[in-house]
């Protein structure tokens, strides 16, 4: 069995300075706002993506091990890989690799994405069947909808009399939201159980490098529980509550997931309305669709093709990590057992040998079922894809629309998106502004 090809000492070096580490310097759990601005004023990720460039051309057919003493690791650089290796997941790639469990276990021990075997299927079927992932349509659009307009509205009352809507107004309304999503109306400003996630969240950025705060995470886990069991009808707790799954299905340590991934949805939602607000065509064609679907917010195609699109710009998940469970042949060799796989989204999402104006705001490309040969994969796919997926796009689909009905939004220093077409690679969410007006 030949191994495959391993990269020098300098290639590696400049992997993981270009690459890991301005990524996780970011801060894959709870994003550092200091380093998201630096990254975007010395471009960062599009250092990091021209670096995989490079690499790529040299050895075409992929995966490349980088040369480090500690566990093996590969780079994925031939979209036909991506496909397969998210396909092949639970086995051979495991999504349970060392660093996430690391991280993770700072708040969710037990989350389906670090389980392994038999826990992992029940708890991810847990997840399957709360979130509704086989659904566009989550099951309880009935009850998230009008929260959503509630917020929103609420949110377009202040910036109206601010005249100015930044981050941390969005951001409060989002997670408002977000807290009556979860658990029902009555938790809409528990913010003590968020700042418990906080805490235990920026702890998991260091991974291994942090000791875990057991007690923190115990009393958290306990006030996730007691709201789980008094969650009313009509919130994804109650929905929780209702499904008979196994005691191994771990409930309550499925819900901070949520919490936490509600978090780049939101990032995502604010830069999409950055991204559309900036391009008339989208814009107008994005208003139409409002008024033609004004009393069904459930479905907004493209308003959800604009999501995904600015998640295909600026992916929230930019490391996707699997890790082998067995050794694995490919074209150009093996990769030994427990060997890490890391999947860069943004050198994929960004590949102009395949994508079509790969740095453009083009969001019909996600209305066609175009199968070319790329990987654009901001939910991930196959066994481990994203189960809030449709979910997420439902909610921020259905906000933007009520945001952008009724408001005149300018971005304040527009030029950071107008470079002729080639957007940036990073878009820094925490220093957006729009001048709002009334449009009625
Ligand atoms: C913009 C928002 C989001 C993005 C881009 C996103 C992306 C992803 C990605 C890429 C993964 C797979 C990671 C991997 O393969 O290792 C994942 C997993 C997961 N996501 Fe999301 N996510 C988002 C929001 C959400 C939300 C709001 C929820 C829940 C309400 C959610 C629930 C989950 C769960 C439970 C998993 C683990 C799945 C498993 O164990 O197989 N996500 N997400």
């Amino acid at each position: 069995m030949s191994s495959l090809p391993q990269l020098s000492i300098r290639d590696t070096a400049a992997v993981v300075a270009r690459v890991l580490f301005p990524t996780i310097a970011k801060g894959p759990i709870i994003r550092r706002p200091r380093v998201v601005a630096l990254a975007e004023k010395l471009r960062l990720d599009e250092r990091a993506v021209a670096t995989l460039r490079q690499l790529a051309e040299r050895y075409p057919t992929g995966p490349v091990l980088l040369r480090q003493p500690f566990r093996p690791q590969a780079v994925v650089l031939d979209p036909a890989h991506v496909h397969r290796v998210l396909a092949e997941t639970p086995n051979p790639f495991s999504p349970a690799s060392s660093e996430k469990k690391a991280a993770l276990s700072h708040f969710q021990p037990r989350n389906s994405l670090i389980s392994s075997g038999r826990e992992r299927e029940v708890r991810r079927a847990l997840q399957d069947q709360v979130l509704d992932s086989a659904s566009p349509v989550h099951r309880l659009a009935e009850s998230f909808l009008p929260a959503v307009q509630q917020e929103a509205e609420n949110l377009k009352r202040t910036v109206l009399r601010s005249g100015t809507l930044d981050w941390e107004s969005f951001d409060r309304a989002w997670n408002r939201l977000v807290r009556r999503i979860v658990f029902g109306d009555p938790a809409a400003d528990d913010i003590a159980l968020i700042e418990m996630l906080q805490q235990l969240r920026s702890n998991a950025n260091w991974a291994f490098l942090k000791p875990r705060k057991r007690r923190l995470r115990a009393q958290f886990l306990g006030a996730v529980e007691h709201r789980l069991r008094k969650a009313p009808t009509g919130s994804l707790a109650a929905q929780m509550s209702g499904v008979p799954s196994p005691d191994t299905s771990a409930p309550v340590e499925q819900i901070p997931q949520w919490l936490f991934a509600f978090d780049p949805a939101g990032m995502a939602t604010f830069r999409t309305l950055a991204a559309v607000t900036g391009h008339p065509n989208v814009l107008s064609r994005a208003r139409q669709e409002i008024t033609e679907k004004s009393s069904e917010r459930s479905y907004l195609p493209l308003l959800r093709a604009c999501v995904l699109e600015s998640l295909r710009l600026w992916p929230t998940t930019p490391l996707v990590l699997r890790q082998t469970t067995g050794s694995v042949r490919f074209a150009a060799g093996t990769l030994p057992d427990r060997c890490g796989v890391l999947i860069y989204e943004p050198y994929f999402h960004r590949d102009e040998q395949r994508v079509p104006h790969p740095h453009a705001y083009f969001p019909d490309r996600w209305l066609n079922d175009d199968d070319g040969d790329w990987a654009l994969i901001p939910f991930s796919e196959g066994p481990a894809a994203c189960p809030g997926r449709h979910l997420v796009l439902m909610l921020t689909s259905a906000f933007l629309s009520h945001l952008l009905e009724g408001l005149s939004l300018q971005l304040e220093s527009s030029e950071r998106l107008d470079r002729g077409g080639h957007l940036p690679g990073t878009l820094n969410h925490f220093s957006l502004r729009f001048t709002v007006q009334s449009s009625n």
